[in-house]
C-alpha cells in the first residue's frame, strides 16, 4: 500500500455516523502509522467550534486542519493561523469594507461571533432569497474591487472569503507542499462548501450518500470518472469511496 492524502469535511461527512467513524478512525491511524498517510480536516468551523466537535466526538488528531471555509491552515497542532497562506489571502480583501457594504441587506443575518474570522465574513440566509440576492450582492462587492468569493452552503449559511481562497486552495496549498500526487490524494464531503475540494482538480472525490442537493447538482452537471458518489452515509460512504479507489484494501 502506498501513503495518500486524505482530506475531509467534518460535519455530516466524517462525522454524522458514529460506529462507521470509529472504524473509519482506526483503519486512518494504521496507515498513517505504517504508510505515513496524512490526515487533514477541512471544515467551515472556526477553532472554536472545530474544538467543540473534537471533543464531542473525541476526532483523531490530524496532521493539519483547514478551518473557516478553507482561510486558515494550522499545521503541527499550532495555535497560529499559517502565515504563508495568510499571505495569500490578503491582497484584495478588505474585511471591513465587507462588512460595511453586505450591512445593506437586510435578508443577510450575521453569523455569532465566533465564525466571523480575519479573512471570513459569515451570514445566515434564507434559501427562498438566495437566488435573488446573492448575485445582487457579488455584483456590489466587485464594484469596489474587492476580490472576494461567496460561498452558500446546506441552504442557509454564507460565506464571503478572499477569491484565492476556499477549500480546495487549502487542500492544494498542503498537497503541494508534502508533494501527494493528486491521484494519492482524496477528498470528501456533503454540500456547497465542499464543491470546491472536488473542482479545483482532478484529485479522487468520495461524496457521501446524504449529500445535499447543491452538491449533487453540480456532480451531475460536472461528472468526472476520478469522483465517486458513494450509497453509505457520512464514514460509512468514505470507507466505500477509499475502497473503491483502492486506497484501503
Ligand atoms: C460552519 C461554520 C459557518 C459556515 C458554515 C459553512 O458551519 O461554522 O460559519 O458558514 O460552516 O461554510
Ligand atoms: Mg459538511
Amino acid at each position: 500500500m502506498k501513503p495518500f492524502l486524505f482530506v475531509t469535511d467534518l460535519d455530516h461527512t466524517f462525522v454524522g455516523h458514529d460506529e462507521a467513524l470509529v472504524e473509519l478512525s482506526q483503519l486512518l491511524i494504521q496507515h498513517r502509522q505504517a504508510y505515513g498517510t496524512k490526515i487533514v480536516y477541512a471544515t467551515g468551523r472556526s477553532p472554536a467550534l472545530y474544538r467543540e466537535l473534537q471533543v464531542e466526538k473525541n476526532l483523531l488528531t490530524p496532521d493539519a486542519l483547514v478551518l473557516s471555509v478553507g482561510t486558515e491552515i494550522y499545521l503541527d497542532g499550532g495555535e497560529i493561523s499559517d502565515p504563508a497562506w495568510s499571505e495569500i489571502l490578503a491582497p484584495g480583501w478588505d474585511r471591513e469594507l465587507v462588512v460595511s457594504i453586505t450591512q445593506r441587506y437586510p435578508e443577510l443575518e450575521l453569523q455569532p461571533d465566533s465564525e466571523q474570522r480575519p479573512f471570513k465574513v459569515s451570514f445566515f440566509l434564507q434559501q427562498s432569497a438566495a437566488g435573488d440576492i446573492l448575485p445582487q450582492i457579488e455584483t456590489e462587492l466587485q464594484k469596489y474591487e474587492l476580490k472576494i468569493k461567496l460561498i452558500y452552503s446546506s441552504g442557509i449559511d454564507l460565506d464571503i472569503v478572499p477569491l484565492t481562497s476556499d477549500k480546495g486552495q487549502a487542500m492544494q496549498f498542503l498537497r503541494q507542499k508534502w508533494k501527494f500526487a493528486a491521484e494519492q490524494t482524496v477528498v470528501c464531503g456533503d454540500s456547497g462548501n465542499d464543491i470546491a475540494l472536488f473542482a479545483v482538480g482532478n484529485e479522487r472525490g468520495i461524496i457521501v450518500g446524504n449529500a445535499r442537493p447543491e452538491l449533487l447538482q453540480w456532480h451531475n452537471e460536472y461528472p468526472a470518472n476520478y469522483r465517486y458518489l458513494a450509497q453509505d452515509l457520512c464514514a460509512g460512504g468514505i470507507l466505500e469511496g477509499l475502497k473503491y479507489f483502492g486506497f484501503l484494501e
